[in-house]
């Protein structure tokens, strides 16, 4: 498999980063709304927020690299099967995709520092806190973070639904393409 996009096919890098962003999406949701009911008590209740963060710093990087990456090796055309409808609907589907990415993980970064800590990346480094002075800064990126995760997660199933459609269904190659099938 080659690791650069086509005009057919994606390629390796692009590939690896879409599944390793939907696999921390899923998982930070799961963990987020896990830890928020955990117990002042519980032995998880300061290390679940921390991880929660970590993961979410890293994936902010590697959303930077796969927006990076898409400018410089573009995804291949639509496949010849979509109709006008189809297309639009997936180019507005992935770029709402993207906003929601980015929305939730600003938010979740403005909750954080609002009190002007920085944010330490599993002890191995801290990402400073830039902006502090919004009033009520942590209560608003909370409710703007809480929403959007939702809508981020709604999206990115409906998403999956229509990868599983176009598969199962319309027997066509979108999702075998997101597997790097040569075929595909
Ligand atoms: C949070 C989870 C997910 C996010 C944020 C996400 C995001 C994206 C984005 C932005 C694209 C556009 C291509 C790119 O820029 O790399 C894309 C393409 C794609 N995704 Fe996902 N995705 C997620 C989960 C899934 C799942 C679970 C499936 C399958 C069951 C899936 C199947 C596909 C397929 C088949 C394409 C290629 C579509 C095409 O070529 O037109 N995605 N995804």
């Amino acid at each position: 498999m080659r690791w650069r996009n086509s005009s057919a096919h994606y390629g390796l890098i692009s590939i690896v980063l879409h599944w390793l962003v939907a696999v921390a999406v899923f998982g930070l949701f799961a963990l987020g709304f896990w830890m928020v009911g955990l117990d002042y008590y519980s032995s998880w209740y300061r290390a679940a927020p921390d991880i929660h963060k970590s993961i979410g710093i890293i994936l902010f990087t590697v959303m930077l690299l796969r927006v990076f990456w898409r400018f410089l090796s573009p995804g291949p055309v639509a496949l010849a099967s979509h109709g006008p409808l189809t297309r639009l609907a997936t180019k507005a589907g992935h770029g709402v995709l993207y906003l929601g990415l980015f929305g939730v993980m600003i938010s979740g970064y403005l909750i954080s520092t609002a009190d002007g800590r920085p944010i330490s990346v599993f002890g191995w480094f801290a990402v400073p806190a830039l902006i502090t002075g919004i009033p009520s800064q942590e209560d608003i990126a909370g409710l703007v973070h809480e929403y959007l995760a939702w809508a981020l997660v709604i999206l990115a199933g409906l998403h999956a639904l229509a990868a599983l459609k176009h598969h199962f269904i319309d027997h066509d190659a979108t999702l075998k393409r997101m597997f790097g099938r040569a075929d595909g």
